[in-house]
């Protein structure tokens, strides 16, 4: 990890700034938490894949207490963020620094759901297909992956347009109506400018069929798209 980590210099702005910017952010947690398996009585083991600062896990444990988890992440920064989530406590959660380029951990044991949320579309081609299928490895039978991220889909030119339009048009009233000081925001982007062009944080998003043809060919046995919006899509597969 360098200093140059985009998602390194983010990880203290993450939790302020990524509701705003990302306009379903909260819509999709929310949205997933209401499928997570099981009930309050019932612990989960967990891995999460890119978990950020732990946003969604840390609902996920307040949710189902006496659950354990395997977070992994690039960024140690965003590890350490995570860590300090209110629910999210060592031992019961173990942070691990990966590259998923590299793919998953040796002898991790099995998970009842893993969790990827907006992190597989960092790697390269290769690396999403073999990591889905080793996340359907690494499941129980009937285990649980849920998968939100951007993916691209064709779009006729002028649906496109008028959807880049707007998606901006929002961006700017979210900020414009956020009580974050518009510096915030300057040090995001200029954050966002030193992302080197051969960086592993970079975007390089693959299309839905794509996905869905490597889960397919992963094993899943069923793979549901519970929603999308514009580029961001949420499903649920399971082994
Ligand atoms: C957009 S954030 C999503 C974080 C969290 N899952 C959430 O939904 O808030 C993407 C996360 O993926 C991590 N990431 C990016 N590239 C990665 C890689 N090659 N290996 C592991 N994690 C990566 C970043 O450090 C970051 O924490």
């Amino acid at each position: 990890m360098t200093s140059d980590s985009y998602f390194d210099s983010y990880a203290s702005l993450y939790d302020q700034l990524q509701p705003v910017l990302i306009e379903n952010y909260r819509t999709y947690h929310s949205l997933a938490l209401d499928f997570v398996p099981g009930d309050s009585g019932s612990g989960l083991r967990i891995l999460d894949l890119g978990c950020g600062t732990g946003t969604f896990l840390n609902s996920v444990f307040m949710a189902r207490p006496g659950s354990t988890a395997l977070a992994l992440d690039y960024s140690q920064e965003m590890l350490d963020r995570a860590a300090e989530k209110p629910s999210l406590r060592q031992p019961d959660v173990e942070f691990v620094q990966r590259d998923l380029n590299d793919g998953l951990p040796t002898d991790i044991g099995k998970f009842d759901l893993v969790l990827a949320f907006s992190a597989i579309h960092h790697l390269g081609t290769a690396a999403k297909k073999s990591l889905i299928q080793q996340v359907f490895d690494s499941l129980v039978p009937g285990g649980w992956f849920f998968l939100v991220d951007a993916m691209v889909d064709q779009f006729d030119d002028d649906v496109f347009a008028m959807g880049r339009g707007r998606e901006l048009r929002l961006r700017s009233e979210r900020i414009d109506a956020s009580s974050h000081p518009s510096e915030v925001f300057d040090k995001f982007d200029e954050i966002k400018g030193r992302l080197a062009e051969g960086s592993p944080e970079r975007d390089r998003i693959a299309s839905v069929q794509n996905h869905v043809g490597w889960m397919e060919g992963a094993g899943f046995t069923s793979i549901d798209h519970i929603w999308h919006h514009w580029f961001e899509h949420f499903f649920i597969a399971r082994r």
